[in-house]
């Protein structure tokens, strides 16, 4: 099969906010406990916290991290994890009916992102609180000094304040497996308010209000109107959450998902304008697209949890081959929608449906969709540009018209760097990509980056990677032009110089 692509300097579409590389960890399964957490393993650090993971959340140079959660944040008490640790309360964590022992908090966290360098996106309790505990923690986290809430956090430690920039107000309140869900004019309402008194207490915060928890909800987009009418001067974003799975065994309609994702995009974007429009304002609320992944292999064995427990292993979903061409294509999505999505969270980091997993007191390892979200947040820095397709295209189950080629292309001007991020979702055949690079003469394939693998449905385990990337794909330089040789079911990464 053969597809066409034309790229060009002037097809800009957006610089890329850094951002949207960003990743989440909420107290839930072990993540914290187990994941990032771990005193007495023999890579913990002095804090507890373990030096291999944060050298491989490092290595995927995750930007921000979105914490502590998440459906936990909507009925947790802040103030339980400040203060020496023997003092703090195990309570009963009702979102995902475990045992919390506040052995990480605020605090801990923000060192924890420092050494993994990441800023840090916090979440406020909009289920089960509202406006005072959310503006004590701002003034605990960024106020300087001279009142209550800031002198105690220098009384534990902090002298300097932290400065946290971004703020999301609760999480996924239209969700009836929130603890204090709300309807969208309550959501509204709170959600202006608590962002009013946040900014008086810090006017340079940036805040993201709550979207639906995904575009299949029965409210949505109604949600995003109402809320956005209520919220419109007061928040700067608008979250959205989508994760997928491949539950029928359907891998062309699975990896066709992007589309469903681009069509969701699409919508609060106009939702956004059309209240833009309606208050005649002049101001752009943009999207933060902070939860996004493939989600379902777990589903059935966290069913058999018994409640009550300490940090136990919940939503550890081993990915596929499959499952890393479908993270690369949502990437792909994000990076073409860049003028509009300035944050987004790979939910989630650690053990829980993340890319890095640990063993209790052992080692930590890579799994498959580690690999996309390393490249693309390694070498997608600068500016996308838009990339003009012509491929050949299929039906699947649920979608019409699915591009077999699905890409995004980003210029790296500093570094003189055109990176092409290409996912071939044909089960069969090679696809070979004629790029016309028009404005790009004399630069030649520097790398030809390729995640393949004969099997969708392989995964990697501790000591033993089957899917992992090698450098050796065959794109070369032809009368000026590229092409590109996406072998069959295959993510890509093309670097010109
Ligand atoms: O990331 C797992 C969960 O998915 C989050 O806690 C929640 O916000 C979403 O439903």
């Amino acid at each position: 099969s053969k597809a066409k692509m034309v790229i060009d300097k002037d097809f800009v579409i957006s610089k890329i906010d850094k951002r949207i590389y960003g990743s989440f960890i909420e107290h839930l399964g072990r993540a914290v406990y187990g994941g990032i957490y771990e005193p007495g393993h023999p890579s913990a650090d002095e804090q507890g916290f373990r030096q291999d993971v944060i050298d491989l959340v490092k290595e995927l140079q995750v930007s921000i991290v979105r914490y502590p959660g998440g459906n936990m944040v909507s009925a947790y008490n802040w103030e339980d994890g400040i203060g020496p640790k023997e003092e703090r309360p195990h309570r009963l964590e009702l979102a995902w009916r475990v045992i919390e022992t506040n052995q990480v908090g605020t605090n801990e966290f923000i060192d924890w992102a420092k050494k993994a360098n990441a800023e840090v996106m916090m979440a406020v309790n909009l289920g089960t609180r509202g406006i005072d505990a959310a503006r004590n923690l701002v003034e605990y986290t960024n106020h300087a000094g001279g009142t209550a809430w800031s002198e105690l956090r220098k009384q534990h430690g902090y002298e300097k304040p932290h400065n946290i920039k971004t703020w999301c107000l609760g999480n996924e309140m239209d969700g009836p497996w929130q603890i204090g869900q709300k309807t969208a004019v309550e959501y509204g309402r709170l959600a202006a308010e608590t962002a009013k008194a946040m900014r008086l207490v810090d006017p340079t915060i940036e805040l993201v209000s709550c979207g639906s928890s995904g575009s299949g909800m029965p409210t949505f987009p109604e949600w995003e109107a109402i809320t956005l009418d209520h919220t419109y001067e007061y928040s700067d974003y608008i979250s959205l959450h989508k994760y997928y799975g491949n539950r029928n065994n359907d891998t062309a309609n699975f990896l066709a998902s992007p589309m469903e994702m681009e069509s969701f995009i699409q919508t609060v974007i106009s939702t956004c304008d059309y209240i833009k429009a309606k208050k005649r304002s002049k101001k752009t609320i943009n999207l933060s697209f902070d939860e996004w992944n493939v989600w379902f292999h777990s589903n059935e064995q966290d069913k058999k949890i018994e409640p009550w427990s300490i940090a136990p292993p919940q939503l550890e979903d081993v990915y596929t081959f499959e499952d890393a061409l479908l993270v690369g294509s949502m990437l792909n999505t994000m990076i073409r929608h860049s003028d509009r999505i300035k944050i987004a969270a790979m939910a989630q980091l650690v053990n829980v449906i993340a890319p890095i997993m640990t063993e209790n007191g052992g080692g930590a390892w890579k799994q498959t969709i580690f690999y996309p979200f390393y490249y693309t947040s390694v070498y997608g820095r600068g500016v996308a540009l838009k990339p003009l397709i012509h491929s050949p295209k299929y039906d699947s189950t649920d979608f019409t018209d699915v591009p077999y080629l699905d890409s995004s292309v980003v210029y790296n001007e500093e570094k003189d760097e055109v990176v092409i991020f290409a996912t071939n979702r044909h089960m069969e055949n090679t696809l070979q990509v004629d790029i016309d690079a028009r404005s790009f003469e004399g630069y030649e394939v520097k790398e030809h980056v390729v995640l393949q693998n004969d099997d969708p449905k392989a995964t990697n385990t501790l000591g033993k990677e089957e899917v992992k990337p090698h450098n050796k794909g065959e794109s070369y330089m032809e009368s000026g032009k590229v092409v590109g040789i996406l072998p069959k079911l295959s993510w890509n990464m093309i670097r010109l110089t």
